[in-house]
């Protein structure tokens, strides 16, 4: 048996060693490190709203109402009138019946999927899914079938041979590729073979749709998705996810989906923030948000912010990424499992809150 120090040898040896970082922010953009200022393009604040004074207060009115913890699951002890009102607003805005929520977007997947199928089920699943939605997909027991990446014919064949009721999963902005998926001819496919389809918008929500909700949204298509997935944590400044689903379906996961039942409910603080978060993008000044990201995206020839620079080796990648380190810009270099072995590559996110100074220092150095 490996002793964990020869494990993390072995890790340093392929350079997929990964270590913390101590940082301290100072605004929605920049942070310190070891008393070194840093322009961050490694976070998911997509829209700056994580320091944004609305979603401040609303967390800080909650702590005084409500505390600081939930104290129990909200099964066990009740369930605060503030999740009600997220999860209302969660399904105002996605056009369903109702939404459910959970501390983070893990938890989400980890509860909902395998309570939506089982052993005689079977999932479709895109390849360069997150690895919260391969993680569920395996404790569910389901039988997995993996995809090409966005490939629809290959889509289409395990379609016509899946067994059980089937789950298609998919994402609409993929997290490490920035790219997103066919989401209308993944429509008609599932239709066509009578599946239902999970939606993950955890980099879409803020960013795409006329009112920032989404890829679904922006095409029109809400009302085709079974399942609309996605996290409070990340443009939306909080934390925590949630499904959207006709009723019945949300009634069957708060019976059903265990990391709901058996996980002390997130502290309320975070739903408040999440709540005001959701206001704050359907107001003008959510809308001219979204269109200075778009702004900064189209900078940079993207259509979404995240950019990835691909590399190849993992060496070669942490050097590129310690060199913008050097010139004061964190851009994290991402390896091997979170992408394909031999596709490291430096991931940049862009954030409204970028000045343009700081993205002309970006395209500089790059
Ligand atoms: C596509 C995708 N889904 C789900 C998650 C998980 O969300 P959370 O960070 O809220 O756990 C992430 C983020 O890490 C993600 O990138």
């Amino acid at each position: 048996m490996k002793t964990p120090s020869e494990e993390l040898s072995h890790l340093s040896d392929q350079g997929l060693l990964r270590a913390l970082r101590k940082i301290t922010p100072t605004s929605p953009t920049k942070l310190e490190i070891d008393g070194r200022d840093f322009v961050n393009f490694s976070s998911n604040d997509y829209l700056g709203l994580s320091k944004h004074p609305a979603l401040i207060e609303a967390a800080q009115k909650a702590l005084l109402d409500f505390g600081t913890g939930s104290t129990a699951s909200r099964l066990v002890c009740g369930s605060l009138s503030l999740f009600h009102e997220l999860e209302e607003s969660l399904a105002l805005s996605k056009k369903t019946e109702a939404a459910l929520t959970f501390a983070n977007g893990y938890a989400t997947a980890m509860g909902v999927i395998p309570a939506l199928v089982g052993k005689d089920d079977t999932i479709i699943l895109d390849k360069l899914a997150h690895a919260c939605l391969i993680d569920a997909a395996r404790l569910s027991e389901a039988t997995l079938r993996v995809f090409p990446h966005n490939d629809l014919n290959k889509l289409e064949k395990l379609l016509n041979s899946s067994k059980g009721r089937t789950l298609v999963i998919t994402e609409s902005v993929f997290s490490m590729d920035g790219d997103l998926c066919p989401l209308a001819e993944i429509i008609a496919l599932k239709e066509k073979h009578g599946a239902l389809l999970l939606l993950d918008e955890a980099h879409a929500v803020g960013v795409l749709g006329p009112n920032g909700q989404g890829l679904a949204e922006e095409l029109g298509l809400q009302d085709q998705v079974d399942f609309q997935m996605g996290t409070l944590g990340k443009a939306l400044g909080s934390a925590g996810g949630y499904l959207a689903a006709s009723r019945s379906w949300i009634d069957l996961l708060i019976n059903k989906a265990r990391s709901f039942i058996y996980s002390t409910a997130p502290p309320p603080a975070q739903a408040a923030a999440s709540l005001a978060a959701l206001e704050l993008i359907n107001t003008q000044e959510g809308h001219d948000l979204r269109a200075r990201l778009q702004n900064h995206c189209q900078s940079l020839n993207s259509r979404t912010p995240i950019i990835p620079k691909i590399i190849g080796e993992n060496d070669q990648a942490l050097a590129a990424s310690r060199d913008l380190y050097d010139q004061g810009l964190l851009v994290p270099a991402i390896r091997y499992p979170t992408v394909p072995r031999g596709s490291a590559r430096l991931r940049i996110t862009l954030s409204a809150a970028h000045t343009d100074q700081q993205l002309r220092a970006l395209q500089e150095a790059l």
